[in-house]
């Protein structure tokens, strides 16, 4: 096991103990996520733990069912108290990049929902800025990608259409949209392609989240450290 995987399995530990009886809990996709997952189901069957959890993805949905913990579906949620996610970048002011698996939206609904988002990351995802070490995914309707990329590439972004994972097709979400892969110049940030995003028609979700996280934790060498 790697040095990383046990610095997922750390943040996923502490930040498990954030949860509290009664709670409503929202899942997070991703490795570190799963180990949030397991985490919770240790605690329901060895300490007792109740809660009931919505997912943001099929599959944490599933791997939480496997688990025996009580899910809901989204579409029954009336207000979350805590929502636990991993990120692909988190910068200073604790913007987050997300969306590299397929459910941006539910992700981001979640996000904005909940009374609470607990950001669980290694180290290799601190960056100065936001789009350092990855595009900005962008999910779309899948008529209005030319339009979008276009307009987008006025505001100076580059990029195209994700691929599938054997990359023999274009990568379709949960949703049925297409996904375009954005960078953009260095003297661009994060706030501005947020504003710029949200005004887009055409555009059903992005993969920054601003203002949304409440609590960052890292763990660098199996310690972990809140941000
Ligand atoms: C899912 O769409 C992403 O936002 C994940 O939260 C992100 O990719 C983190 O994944 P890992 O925990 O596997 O690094």
């Amino acid at each position: 096991m790697s040095q990383q995987v046990n610095d997922k399995q750390a943040v996923a530990i502490y930040a498990a103990s954030y949860v509290q009886d009664g709670m409503m809990i929202g899942l997070g996709t991703g490795s570190t996520a799963n180990y949030f997952i397991e985490e919770l189901a240790r605690k329901q069957q060895d300490e007792g733990l109740n809660i009931t959890t919505v997912s943001s993805s099929v599959v944490s949905a599933i791997k939480a069912q496997e688990l025996g913990l009580n899910i809901i579906a989204i579409e029954h949620l009336s207000s979350l108290d805590l929502y636990v996610d991993g990120a692909d970048e988190v910068s200073p002011d604790l913007t987050l990049l997300k969306g590299r698996g397929a459910d941006l939206v539910r992700e981001k609904l979640l996000a904005n929902v909940s009374h609470e988002m607990i950001v669980m990351i290694d180290s290799s995802k601190l960056v100065k800025k936001i789009g350092e070490k990855f595009p900005v995914p962008i999910e779309v309707m899948p008529f209005a990608w030319q339009l979008v990329q276009q307009s987008l590439e006025k505001a100076g972004g580059k990029g195209g259409l994700r691929l599938n994972a054997s990359g023999d097709g274009l990568a379709i979400t949960s949703h049925g949209c297409l996904v375009l892969d954005m960078t953009f110049a260095d003297n661009v940030d994060a706030q501005t392609i947020n504003i710029l995003l949200n005004s887009l028609p055409g555009v059903v979700e992005h993969g920054i989240f601003f203002q949304l996280a409440s609590r960052v934790l890292m763990a660098k060498n199996g310690l972990v450290i809140e941000q």
